[in-house]
């Protein structure tokens, strides 16, 4: 069920909360069955489940390990990107979730981020344009049709994250800083103010992500050719 990761190549392996049985805690680490207990809420629980057991069997298959054998480089911490260490250090992988949808990207060695929205039925507060886009997305994004927005918005915000995301530094850099093209023109950055620009290229992607949600992938240094997989499927199976 899980193709060869081939080195020019980036899997996205799709799933839902619907598939959060328990018995799939039995694959986490001590660290994650922490964080994972650690969660209020349901939803929650839900999706870091499905996200971490899902990353653990994609990634062992491709470094031919039993899924409770993949070792992260340091202890999980909530904003900082995870990497495996050991044997599967070779592998680069980004794990995503917002609603009931999951998405987790993997490559051989090429660093990247992925990030899914949940597109909003509303558009955004005034505030929240002004905080993430720039100046000429603000007109870009003003000029689209009202009902437009929400995606639009979604979109300029999935680019934005997944650069971030492949980069490392999530949120911690504002995504006002680095400008990406409109959202109905091919994705690509355009712009980064301020320091932490990488010194690598940056690959920008929009994902065919389920109804109701948008997503991008980033990739530093290069392009990759990315298929989509059923990650509820291997789940269940
Ligand atoms: C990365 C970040 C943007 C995630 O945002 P989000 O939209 O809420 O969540 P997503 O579902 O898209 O991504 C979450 C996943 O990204 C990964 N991640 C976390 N921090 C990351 C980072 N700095 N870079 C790349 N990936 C990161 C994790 O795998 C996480 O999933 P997990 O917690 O289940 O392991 C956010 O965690 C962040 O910016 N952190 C750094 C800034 C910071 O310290 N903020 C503190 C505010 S309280």
């Amino acid at each position: 069920m899980i193709p060869r990761l081939h080195a020019r190549s980036c899997q996205l392996w799709w799933a839902s909360t619907s598939a959060a049985d328990e018995h799939l805690l039995d694959l986490l680490d001590e660290d994650e069955r922490r964080r994972h207990s650690g969660f209020l809420r349901a939803a929650d629980r839900a999706r870091f489940l499905v996200a971490h057991a899902l990353t653990r069997i994609v990634a062992a298959h491709h470094v031919a390990i039993a899924p409770r054998a993949v070792r992260y480089a340091a202890k999980l911490e909530a904003h900082e990107k995870p990497r495996f260490g050991d044997t599967a250090s070779e592998l680069q992988f980004s794990i995503s979730h917002s609603g009931a949808c999951i998405v987790v990207a993997i490559s051989r060695a090429v660093p990247l981020g992925v990030d899914v929205e949940c597109v909003d039925a509303t558009a955004p507060e005034a505030s929240l344009v002004a905080s993430v886009l720039c100046a000429t997305e603000q007109q870009a994004f003003t000029a689209m049709p009202s009902a437009a927005r929400p995606w639009g918005f979604c979109r300029y915000w999935t680019r934005k994250e997944a650069v971030l995301k492949a980069t490392g530094d999530g949120l911690a850099i504002a995504p006002l800083r680095i400008a990406v093209t409109a959202p109905e023109r091919a994705p690509a950055l355009v712009g980064w103010s301020g320091a932490g620009r990488p010194s690598t290229s940056v690959h920008l992607y929009d994902l065919d992500a389920p109804s109701g949600y948008a997503a991008s992938l980033a990739t530093l240094a290069e392009q990759l050719e990315c298929t989509a997989h059923d990650g509820g499927a291997l789940l269940a199976a």
